[in-house]
C-alpha cells in the first residue's frame, strides 16, 4: 500500500492508474462504517484511493477540530488489511496551500437548512475539500455514506455544478449491534452517554413504525411523538427532528412520497446525527 502526503505526488501516481479508479474521502479515525465504502470501492474499481484528511474549513472555531480522533497508524492498519492500493494523507498546508482561494459552495435550500443552520460553515468547507480531492484524484465513483444524507446529496449537487466528470455513489448506514450509527464521534461518549445516545435509532424506529405500520401521515405529528420519546432520555438535546423528501431534503407537511427523517441530538458535548428513509405505501 502506497501512502502519499503531497499533492504533486497523489497527481502522479493518479497518471498510472488509468481508468476505474474510485476514491473514499474520509476524516479518518476509520471504523466498520468507513471500511464498508472501501470494500464497496474495491469490488467495483480497480484502483482504490482513500483520502484521511481532518478537513479544518469544515470545523466552526468552538467544534472539536483539535480533539478529532487520530491515530494514523491504526488507519493505516486498517486499510493495509482491505488491500487498498493507495492512501493520501495530506497535511493542512498541501491541501491549504498559502493562499489558497478555491472556495466551493452550494447554495441555497440544500445548504441552508437542517445541518447548514446548525453549523453555517460546514457545507463550504466540506464541498471545497471534496472538489479539490476529487480535482486532484479525478476518481470515475466517489463513495458516501447516507449517514451524513444531506452531506451526500449536496456533495452529489456540487459535483453536477462543477462539471466533475465523477459517479457520486451513496451507501447505508453501518450500525452497532446495539442500532447506534457508527461514528467516529461515538468515541466522545462516557459509558452513560453512549446508553444516552441509543434515543436516536428507537426514534427512528418508532418513526418508521408509525409510517409504515401505523400510516402516520402527518408529519408534524410524527415529530411531536419523536421528539417526545427523545425528550424522555435527560441526557439528550434536540438540535433538529425533520421529515423530508427523500432527495430534495425539502421538509414535508404530509408523507406522501419517500421521505427522509434526520435527527441531530446532543447527548453531553457530542452532537449525534442519524437518518432512515420513510416508505409511506408500504402495506402494514
Ligand atoms: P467522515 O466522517 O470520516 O466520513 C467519511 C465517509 O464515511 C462519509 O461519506 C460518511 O458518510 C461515511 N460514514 C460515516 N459513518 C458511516 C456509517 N456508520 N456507515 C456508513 N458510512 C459511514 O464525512 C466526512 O468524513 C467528511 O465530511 C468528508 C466527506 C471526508 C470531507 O471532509
Amino acid at each position: 500500500m502506497k501512502v502519499i502526503e503531497t499533492v504533486a505526488e497523489m497527481k502522479e501516481a493518479r497518471a498510472d492508474m488509468g481508468v476505474g479508479v474510485g476514491l473514499v474521502p474520509t476524516m479518518g479515525g476509520l471504523h466498520e462504517g468507513h471500511l464498508s465504502l472501501v470494500r464497496r470501492a474495491r469490488s467495483a474499481d480497480g484502483h482504490v484511493v482513500v483520502s484521511l484528511f481532518v478537513n479544518p474549513s469544515q470545523f466552526a472555531p468552538n467544534e472539536d477540530f483539535d480533539a478529532y480522533p487520530r491515530d494514523l497508524g491504526r488507519d493505516l492498519r486498517l486499510l493495509d488489511a482491505e488491500g487498498v492500493g493507495v492512501v493520501f494523507a495530506p497535511a493542512v498546508e498541501e491541501m491549504y496551500p498559502p493562499g489558497f482561494d478555491e472556495w466551493v459552495e452550494v447554495r441555497g435550500p440544500l445548504t441552508d437548512r437542517l445541518e447548514g443552520a446548525f453549523r453555517p460553515q460546514f457545507f463550504c468547507g466540506v464541498t471545497t475539500v471534496v472538489a479539490r480531492l476529487l480535482r486532484i484524484v479525478r476518481p470515475q465513483r466517489a463513495y458516501f455514506g447516507e449517514k451524513d444524507a444531506q452531506q451526500l446529496r449536496v456533495v452529489r449537487r456540487m459535483a453536477e455544478e462543477q462539471r466533475l466528470p465523477v459517479e457520486i455513489v451513496g451507501l447505508p448506514t453501518l450500525r452497532e449491534p446495539d442500532g447506534l450509527a457508527m461514528s467516529s464521534r461515538n468515541s466522545y461518549l462516557t459509558p452513560e452517554e453512549r446508553q444516552a445516545a441509543l434515543v436516536l435509532p428507537r426514534a427512528l424506529e418508532l418513526g418508521r413504525t408509525m409510517v409504515e405500520c401505523e400510516r402516520v401521515r402527518d408529519a408534524g405529528k410524527l415529530k411531536e411523538a419523536l421528539a417526545d420519546c427523545i425528550r424522555r432520555e435527560p441526557l439528550a438535546r434536540i438540535d433538529y427532528v425533520a421529515v423530508t423528501d427523500y432527495e430534495t431534503l425539502e421538509e414535508l407537511t404530509a408523507i406522501d412520497r419517500p421521505a427522509l427523517l434526520l435527527l441531530a441530538v446532543r447527548t453531553g458535548a457530542t452532537r449525534l446525527i442519524d437518518n432512515t428513509p420513510l416508505t409511506p405505501h408500504r402495506s402494514p
